[in-house]
């Protein structure tokens, strides 16, 4: 049975917007939780409740919750959706980038779930849904911020899945490949073969929405969609295990070698300079 009513974040563009456009073609009660106003999806959508509140900040995701429980009006499911990626391992390692796809993914997610855990038992069961990736198993080096949220992500979900259990807290992930929204990095520094790939096993929006419609009205913890990303997947994360400097990173994505000679003493006071040996330098680096 479809919910009655329904909290979404990041509702402004890509999945979040699909998915509030397919609710409220069903009629159904709707928080969005967006950091900004948009005066336009606002309009459009004058039933739905816009909530201007920051995921990275606790206290208004507490206050927010809280403010919502109150007057029961707290949803029945709640898709915590928002996030973002960032290149932040390319060159060097960008602390401050990596913070901010950390703050957003990861603690943009958990700061519903102290509140959310600390109300009283409900009468219905509450969903809780993760919106996670594929790329939590086999992470793009250059936005590790992405890749290490997604895993700790998944982590947390995976625990509170089994938890709560048979409680009226349900928490679920869905784990999804490629999509195409506007956060995909590395558009026009991916070799041509690599995106004719990452094309063929993308998911639709409107399939990525009905997946997750599907996930909810269940009470399993995890769906993956679309399917057929699930062995490219695997397959990259076989390659990376096999073959030597595949999508590792070894070279920044200008093409330069990384760091690749290592002084080494020799001697009273003489340093040389140790190569890597020559046939297996960066040769198959996926970003090569
Ligand atoms: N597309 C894919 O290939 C793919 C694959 C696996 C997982 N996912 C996950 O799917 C989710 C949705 O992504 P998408 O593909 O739909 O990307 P998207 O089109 O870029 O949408 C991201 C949404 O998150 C919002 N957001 C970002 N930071 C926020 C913050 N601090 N507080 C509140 N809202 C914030 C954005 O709002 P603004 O407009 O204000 O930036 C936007 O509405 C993400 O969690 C993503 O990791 C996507």
């Amino acid at each position: 049975m479809e919910p009655k009513s329904v909290l979404i974040t990041g509702t402004t563009s890509g999945i979040g917007r699909a998915l509030l456009e397919h609710y409220a073609g069903k009629g159904v009660s709707i928080v969005s939780v967006n950091r900004r106003h948009d005066p336009e999806l606002e309009s459009r959508y004058p039933s739905v409740r816009f909530e201007c509140v920051d995921v990275r900040d606790a206290d208004e995701v507490q206050r927010l919750v809280e403010g919502l429980a109150k007057t029961a009006e707290l949803p029945e499911l709640l898709v915590l959706n928002a996030g973002i990626n960032r290149l932040d391992n390319d060159e060097s390692f960008d602390l401050d980038a990596y913070k901010s796809v950390i703050d957003t993914n990861l603690y943009g997610v958990l700061h519903f779930i102290g509140p959310l855990t600390r109300l009283p038992v409900g009468q219905i069961p509450r969903h809780v849904v993760a919106v996670s990736s594929l790329a939590h198993c086999v992470g793009n080096p250059y936005g590790l911020g992405y890749f290490t949220s997604k895993r700790a992500l998944s982590a947390c979900f995976e625990v509170w899945s089994k938890m709560y259990a048979g409680t009226d807290l349900i928490f679920q992930q869905i784990l999804l490949g490629p999509v195409p929204t506007a956060i995909y990095t590395m558009e026009d520094r991916l070799p041509a073969w690599m995106v004719r790939i990452r094309d063929s096993f993308s998911g639709s929006l409107d399939g990525t929405v009905r997946a997750i419609s599907r996930l909810v009205v269940t009470r399993r913890k995890k769906l993956f969609y679309p399917c057929k990303a699930v062995p490219l997947y695997w397959g990259m994360w076989l390659g990376q295990r096999l073959i030597f400097g595949l999508f590792q990173g070894r070279k920044t994505l200008e093409g330069k070698a990384r760091r690749k000679s290592v002084p080494k003493r020799t001697g009273e006071g003489q340093v040389s300079v140790e190569h890597e040996p020559v046939g297996r330098r960066g040769a198959t680096d996926g970003q090569g």
